[in-house]
């Protein structure tokens, strides 16, 4: 049996990460030039924003767990090139879809149904992400 603490520091985990990619993410946005940057860029807006959503959920569920919610971003790299910042933003949001199945475990072992349901689909978000970059990287 796992124990609440163990939930809540595994979700401040992903609220760091969260908070990390909406800062890379616009980051990115701004340094991306040319049409292929311009392409990157609207993919960008558009997750940042499924991001925001995430890093908010995860602030309400760590407070309502008796948490203290992190506002510190995880530290990230800054690639220069388009595709090494699309490589690494890959290798990340791969990295976010294991975290949250993998909480989403945890959750169901504490019997919390929504949250372990809305990790999953947090995990879907992030899946989903993942090929939206994939399929530019192809291109590149
Ligand atoms: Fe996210
Ligand atoms: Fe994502």
């Amino acid at each position: 049996m796992i124990a609440k603490e163990e939930l809540i520091n595994g979700l401040n985990e992903d609220l760091a990460a969260e908070w990390g990619t909406i800062m890379r993410y616009t980051y990115q946005a701004g340094k991306a030039v040319g049409l292929r940057g311009a392409e990157f860029r609207e993919i960008l807006e558009k997750e940042i924003a499924d991001e925001i959503g995430h890093a908010k959920y995860l602030t309400d569920v760590i407070a309502d767990l008796g948490g203290e919610p992190t506002t510190a971003p995880r530290d990230f790299e800054k690639p220069s090139e388009l595709k090494q910042m699309i490589e690494l933003d890959l290798k990340m949001e791969q990295e976010d879809v294991k975290n949250y199945t993998a909480h989403a475990k945890m959750a169901e072992q504490l019997g919390n149904t929504e949250l372990k349901v809305k990790l999953e689909e947090m995990a879907a978000d992030e899946s989903a992400h993942a090929r939206d970059l994939r399929r530019i990287l192809k291109g590149l």
